[in-house]
């Protein structure tokens, strides 16, 4: 199957009453452990980019590795999103190189940290959408700040900090004309969310519901949403890590996001945890190894593992036949028709 629209995976998801998880990447083994993983459980998938991910391993390496992706297994479908976009230069260039969709984060500056005004984050957006619709891509808005900072990327703080204004996303959503909508209800990027088990006081799902209830048809993202177990964070520690005791957000809150709206579930820092937790074990038990692929193969495995288990709690295992890709141009056809309406229905 050809790249496909993040749209179209979040419409079917939303015709199917689950969610998609949207990993993160860098690397040929990442890709790899993702793509093995929806093999295993049948599953359509999201595959990000962030722009250190691109900056990382070079936008033609990732972009070809998407394609023989795409090739290798033509019975998935499988989108190729831009994760925190901070400009529309940056959309841009993510558009021109081959993502189907994009994330314009304007709820913060292009300096990735700095809260952005509401009037900025919309002028910004708008003006991606304007560029990505007629062109077939997909876009993804922000509305509200997440906690924690990633890669130089976020407002740091809690996740408590910005979170979203309901009525602001219902404004959002009618001005900018965005395919999906990424809110913030108190997660943040990164290992270090919680310092207990998050309770109702930290992880704010009425809100969620709240949004979902004026924005029913809007495909609602959830950012921020590792678990970050307990079996990979003493793995990590067993051999050698030094990670302090952490909690991320519980996959039953995900799962209760999933049945108020929650559609596209973004997860780096579980895949990131099971690999180094693998690296360490093989560096630990068999120091005289020096053959990457004697540490780079548990990795990818281990990676592959706790991917295919969130693509089953999510709902999108056994989704991956259910429909045929529609092409970018045809998705492009779709925006200027109306079929692809981003016209939101508002509920009082
Ligand atoms: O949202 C952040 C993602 O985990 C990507 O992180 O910017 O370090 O690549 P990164
Ligand atoms: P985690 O750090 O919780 O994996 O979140 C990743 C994310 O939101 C990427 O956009
Ligand atoms: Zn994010």
């Amino acid at each position: 199957m050809p790249l496909v629209s993040t749209r179209q995976l979040l419409d079917e998801a939303a015709k199917g009453g689950y969610g998609v998880g949207a990993f993160n990447v860098n690397d040929m083994e990442q890709i790899q452990a993702i793509m093995e993983a929806a093999k295993e459980t049948n599953s359509p998938v999201i595959i990000q980019a962030s722009r250190g991910a691109r900056a990382y391993a070079q936008d033609l390496y990732l972009y070809h590795l998407m394609l023989a992706a795409a090739e290798l297994y033509p019975q998935i479908p499988l989108a190729m999103h831009l994760d925190h976009g901070n400009s529309y230069e940056t959309c841009v260039s993510a558009i021109e190189l081959g993502f189907t969709s994009v994330m314009m984060d304007g709820s913060l500056k292009p300096d990735g940290k700095t809260p952005a005004t509401f009037e900025e984050n919309v002028e910004v957006t708008k003006k991606v959408v304007d560029y990505a619709h007629p062109r077939g891509i997909a876009v993804e808005g922000e509305i509200g700040v997440l906690g924690g900072v990633e890669d130089g990327h976020g407002a740091g703080g809690s996740g408590l900090d910005h979170v979203t204004d309901p009525d602001q996303a219902v404004e959002f959503a009618e001005r900018t004309g965005v395919d999906s909508l990424a809110i913030a209800i108190g997660t943040s990027h990164g290992a270090y969310k919680f310092t207990k088990k998050p309770d109702g006081s930290v992880l704010k799902m009425d809100l969620l519901i709240k949004i979902h209830n004026r924005l029913p048809k809007t495909h609602l993202v959830m950012h921020g949403s590792s678990s970050v177990p307990q079996d990979l964070q003493d793995i990590v520690n067993q051999y050698g890590g030094k990670l302090k005791q952490t909690w991320g957000v519980p996959v039953e809150e995900i799962q209760l996001g999933i049945k108020n709206g929650v559609r596209k579930v973004n997860v780096d820092t579980d895949s990131r945890l099971a690999i180094t937790g693998a690296i360490r074990k093989v560096f630990a038990e068999t120091p005289e190894k020096f053959d990457p692929r004697d540490y780079l193969k548990p990795a990818r495995a281990a990676m592959q593992k706790v991917v295919a288990l969130r693509m089953t709690q999510f709902g999108q295992a056994g989704h991956a036949g259910d429909y045929k890709a529609i092409s970018i141009a045809d998705m492009a056809k779709g925006y200027k028709d109306g079929t692809l309406s981003t016209k939101p229905e508002v509920s009082k």
